[in-house]
């Protein structure tokens, strides 16, 4: 754990703003590679994961960029209306599960909404080592587009496609056209909202790209549906003790009640930290962490928001 201090939080666009974290003895903080994120631990309790935004040459601040999301459970919520100048707050120290490819030709970068704050941190990093790459980033609005004036003027601006919602049909974002050509070497990175990934993995799968050409973090589930949830049974291997996770209650919540720790950070499927190793049984996976070929293996689960399609999952714990 880290603390740090807020040195600037700034209003960025309709409803985000930014948040510069440093050390309060200003010394360097621990070095990132674009993608990274940090957990941030509010004053409500939660814990958040926000990508860095801010170049990685830069050692001595973290800058992450928030959205106030109407449909958060408190933790964007607590940021923008907790939080100030001058507070203090406890952080991890950065973490990467979205990192660029090696010895890439080309990249191409996607954004939707606030799933730029990864996507920028790439643009700054590839644009100040010289590689080829386009960024498109796409908000429903002008008013709503982060750090819209600091791309403007950035050195790499001419790499860089904004699109928006609410503007003429021939800057909106067109999948097939961007994604049209999958060369080797060519690498996809896109994050963003649900709707937003969903659509354009589907176009990416539809244009033939290979899947280890693309890469992808969600910045938030889709609401679940929960109505043909049913009752499943988890056995503790190392204790033997059986639990029963009712149709209305998550693997989580019973396995907390039962006093057994799992580690939590977005409780949604997207972050991956409560991932649990499963040694009999079949999970239902409902993340959105893992991919298509982790999934199928079947020896690990999110607990947070998984079920179970047999009747009894046994867990490595
Ligand atoms: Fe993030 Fe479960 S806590 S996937």
């Amino acid at each position: 754990m880290i603390e740090v201090i807020v040195t600037a939080k700034q209003r960025e666009a309709e409803d985000i703003y930014t948040f510069e974290l440093a050390r309060p003895d200003q010394l360097d903080l621990p070095a990132f590679d674009p993608g990274a994120h940090i957990d941030v631990h509010l004053p409500n309790g939660m814990v958040r994961q926000y990508s860095l935004c801010n170049h990685p040459a830069e050692t001595n601040r973290y800058l992450i960029g928030v959205l106030k999301d109407p449909a958060s459970r408190g933790g964007s919520f607590a940021l923008h209306e907790q939080v100030f100048e001058g507070d203090r707050l406890q952080i991890s120290e950065p973490r990467n599960l979205f990192p660029l490819a090696e010895k890439a030709k080309r990249s191409l970068l996607l954004a939707g909404g606030i799933g730029v704050t990864p996507i920028l941190c790439m643009a700054q990093t590839l644009a100040s080592a010289g590689e080829e790459f386009e960024m498109h980033y796409c908000a429903r609005s002008r008013n709503r587009m982060a750090f819209m004036r600091q791309i403007a003027e950035s050195d790499f601006a001419d790499h860089v496609y904004l699109h928006f919602d609410d503007e003429a049909p021939e800057q909106q974002f067109e999948a097939d056209k961007v994604l049209a050509n999958p060369a080797p070497g060519t690498n996809l990175y896109v994050c963003g909202p649900a709707g937003f990934l969903d659509h354009v993995l589907q176009r990416a799968s539809a244009h033939g790209w290979p899947a280890e050409q693309v890469h992808r973090e969600y910045f938030a589930a889709s609401p679940a549906d929960h109505t043909d949830d049913a009752g499943f049974e988890i056995e503790i291997k190392s204790s033997g003790q059986v639990l029963v996770v009712p149709a209305d209650r998550s693997a989580l919540e019973v396995l907390e009640e039962a006093g057994i720790f799992i580690p939590v950070s977005c409780e949604e499927g997207v972050c991956g930290t409560c991932m649990t190793r499963v040694l009999k049984g079949e999970p239902e996976h409902r993340d959105l962490f893992m991919t298509e070929q982790e999934r199928a293996l079947n020896n690990q689960f999110t607990p947070c928001c998984s079920r179970a399609k047999s009747g009894r999952l046994v867990l490595d714990l």
